[in-house]
């Protein structure tokens, strides 16, 4: 076995999903060697990997990978990542999120302490929180999806208390946008807002406003968008700078659904049919970053802008890589409990 870590491999999970992905492109043009594994495979990051492993992150091949190769850190982008279907399927969210994790991370004390794990935690530790948060923040998630990945940052705090383990875990607010070169973005029947709305704008079908009547200034939702881009990015400053903890990771501002849904009409140049739904369980009227935290530890500012996140979907959901794929089953298959 290697005694010490190679500083330029990289090992990412969930590679051939949204953040994983842009991740992988980024690590990339950084000079990093890539190794993705996924359950799934994508053929469009195919360029980006200089090997892929089609596996499920905590099972025995991606195990015995993640020994032999001795990566300098493993970004754990794979998880089951829907608010609504973890109220219907939680034990899936607990299983894969939360026990898969525990057996990763167990392993890499074990057999690979000097590796950097960096996690993909979440805005929704918060629950419905009003104003802006900061780590400190109470955290009191509303889904059994922000209940895991709480559960995981704690099992990161005590690994790190028992065995050192070396961590990062950024609570990113609402990833979006897409590879400005229309390479990478989110896969058809996505749920994110921005996504349903290129479909409906795109194919003339109704977008689904879901709740009009939050404590916010137009009465939609509100949420704090972050590129896709800049959170790649955070990922590689927590592998080459020696930050450690739990960090927010956000735009320090937020948009309601309306101010969104009139950016893509405009991007467009259309009406997009709208109809008005229900207030979906577990969803707060507001969630904002105060990512003050990162930004002093890590010298960091996002670098993308709302109108370049909606300038790269624009690209991406017109794309040609885009048209070509077809959607993704964990994207339509949620509900075991239903
Ligand atoms: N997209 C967001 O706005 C957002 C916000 C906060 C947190 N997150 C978290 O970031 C991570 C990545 O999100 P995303 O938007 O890229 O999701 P995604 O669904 O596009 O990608 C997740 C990938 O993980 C893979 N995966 C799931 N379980 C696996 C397993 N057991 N073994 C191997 N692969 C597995 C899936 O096949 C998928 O490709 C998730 O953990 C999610 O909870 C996302």
């Amino acid at each position: 076995m290697l005694q010490q870590p190679s500083k330029k491999l990289v090992v990412v999970t969930g590679a051939a999903g949204y953040i994983g992905g842009m991740t992988c492109i980024q690590l990339k043009n950084k000079g990093y060697e890539v190794i993705g594994i996924d359950q799934r495979y994508n053929s469009h990051l195919d360029s980006f990997y200089d090997e892929f492993i089609q596996s499920d992150f905590a099972e025995y091949d991606a195990l015995s990978l993640y020994k032999k190769v001795y990566p300098v850190a493993i970004i754990h982008c794979a998880g089951t990542s829907l608010v609504g279907p973890s109220f219907y399927n939680p034990y899936e969210y607990f299983n894969n999120n939360v026990s898969k994790t525990n057996n990763v991370l167990d392993f890499i004390v074990k057999n690979i302490p000097k590796t950097k794990f960096v996690f993909s935690s979440s805005a929704s530790v918060y629950g419905n929180i009003h104003k802006d948060c900061t780590e400190d923040s109470p955290t009191n998630p509303v889904s059994p999806y922000g209940e895991s990945k709480l559960m995981v940052e704690k099992l990161l705090k005590w690994y790190n208390e028992s065995a050192n383990l070396n961590y990062v875990s950024y609570r990113y607010f609402n990833a979006a946008g897409a590879d400005a070169n229309g390479r990478h973005g989110q896969e058809p029947e996505a749920t994110h807002i921005i996504a349903r709305l290129y479909d409906a704008g795109l194919n003339d079908k109704t977008f689904t406003l879901y709740g009009t009547d939050y404590d916010t200034r137009d009465g939609t939702c509100i949420r704090d968008y972050i590129h896709v881009k800049d959170i790649a990015d955070a990922h590689i400053i927590a592998i080459d700078k020696s930050i450690q903890g739990i960090y927010n990771l956000g735009s320090f501002d937020g948009y309601s659904n309306y101010e969104i849904l009139n950016k893509v009409q405009t991007m467009l140049d259309k009406k997009i049919i709208t109809t008005i739904s229900d207030k979906r369980k577990g969803d707060p009227s507001r969630l904002i970053a105060d990512s003050t935290k990162f930004k002093y530890m890590a010298n960091w500012v996002p670098q993308c802008s709302m109108d370049e996140i909606i300038t790269d979907s624009h690209t991406w959901y017109t794309s040609e890589t885009y048209s070509g794929l077809s959607a993704s089953p964990r994207f339509t298959n949620s509900a075991a409990y239903a």
